[in-house]
């Protein structure tokens, strides 16, 4: 037992910047809101990895600025305030900032002051797509010249076959930046921390908690019990230069074997039947589960953290339509299959194991204590990888969402 407790704390300490990152990771994209969620003129705050957000819509263009007014603090998202198309002013003693640069351009009552022009608040840049809005959340130093680009933190586009990724199963995945993509999907509040959310999407022991949803039952899937690794290859790191980060599992390969039987439980299964689904997953923590939930379609999640202990959800599910009658039927399959069965039926069990998870890892103990095992590759591999590749580690700032309460008006 003191071999495994050893060998377990060796491969712990290999990811330490991975415990650190209770906040997530910094400097990175982050899907923020739908565009049908913000309205021209209408202004939202978020929170994500703790930086409070306060987000604009005006003449189409998306703005987004730190929501702490650098006065005294308050969120200016709490009561928007808004005398110009170009700027946003807090509504406690009138610091008015430009939308674009951030800078303080007055303040209503005090024009002349001289701090006026020479200070601001920090920017975040936006990219608007397919009725996605995604903000590159940045620390207050980070250089505009640096900023990626937000394909450098989306999933890899695999060709269709070839020499480098050989697997033989179905034709390129659609993305989110596809011309003509049409994700459809849901965000909600999950209360847990985003590390232990973003594990569970590629974790190929967890089918587990699948084994009675409706959509197996209906679709008469037969799920194996497990997916144990049966080769070093199992897993691919893609780490190219000037790409996105992350790794790839050769599921429904001989690089893992299903299991179909536990003797010492009775437990047998018979005729495997299914989808042949493949899952990756980049920095900053983006499940892709291509093949799924049907061909010619990916489901795509985000896991984006709020606090250290909770997360926003995000499943969307892609496809692209060229027409409108695919669009009307990517839709309709939507509304009454694909969100009732599989993002509430099958991804609600994937949350509420999440949840179950949360007590044993809450206060960062439960990453030294938990106890691995050989199917636990595909986390492993994933913490080492986003140790080495991520951008920044969050810290909590001041003015964090979660830390105060108010009262309402
Ligand atoms: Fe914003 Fe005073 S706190 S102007």
């Amino acid at each position: 037992i003191s071999d495994a407790r050893a060998n377990n704390a060796k491969t712990q300490s290999q990811y330490q910047p991975y415990k650190d990152a209770a906040w997530g990771f910094i400097n990175h994209w982050y899907p923020a809101l739908f565009s049908n969620e913000l309205a021209e003129d209408q202004v939202e705050g978020i929170q994500i990895c703790g930086v409070p957000i306060v987000l604009r819509r005006v003449n189409g263009k998306v703005f987004a600025l730190k929501d702490q007014c650098l006065h005294r603090g308050v969120r200016l998202s709490e009561k928007p305030m808004c005398f110009t198309k170009s700027t946003i002013s807090c509504w406690y003693h009138g610091f008015t900032f430009d939308l674009e640069s951030g800078k303080l351009v007055t303040i209503v009552a005090n024009p002349e002051d001289k701090l006026i022009g020479t200070t601001g608040i920090t920017t975040y840049p936006v990219h608007e797509v397919n009725g996605m809005i995604f903000v590159f959340v940045r620390e207050d130093d980070f250089p505009d010249e640096d900023v990626p680009p937000l394909a450098h933190d989306l999933p890899f586009r695999f060709p269709e076959r070839s020499e480098e990724f050989p697997h033989p199963l179905w034709p390129a995945s659609p993305s989110v930046l596809d011309d003509n993509a049409m994700p459809l999907g849901m965000h909600r509040t999950g209360y847990g921390n985003w590390r232990i959310a973003c594990e569970n999407g590629f974790d190929n022991a967890h089918i587990l908690v699948h084994k009675d949803n409706t959509i197996v039952h209906a679709m008469e899937w037969v799920l194996p019990l497990g997916l144990l690794p049966t080769s070093d290859d199992c897993i691919a790191v893609v780490e190219d230069e000037g790409g996105p980060k992350g790794l790839v599992q050769w599921l429904f390969t001989d690089k893992w074997a299903p299991i179909m039987e536990n003797k010492e439980l009775d437990l047998k299964v018979e005729g495997l039947k299914g989808r042949y689904y493949r899952t990756s997953v980049v920095l900053p923590g983006v499940l892709m589960v291509e093949n799924w939930p049907g061909e010619h379609m990916a489901q795509y999640e985000w896991y984006v953290p709020i606090t250290d202990d909770t997360h926003e959800y995000w499943e969307i599910i892609v496809r692209v339509c060229d027409t409108p009658e695919e669009r009307e039927k990517h839709q309709y399959r939507y509304d009454r299959v694909y969100k009732p069965l599989c993002l509430h039926g099958f991804n609600d069990c994937d949350l509420y194991a999440r949840e179950a998870m949360q007590n044993f890892y809450y206060d960062g103990t439960g990453w030294d204590d938990e106890q691995l095992v050989a199917t636990d590759i595909s986390p492993i591999t994933w913490r080492k990888m986003a140790s080495r590749w991520n951008r920044g580690i969050a810290k909590p700032g001041r003015g964090v969402a979660g830390a105060v309460k108010h009262t309402s008006l």
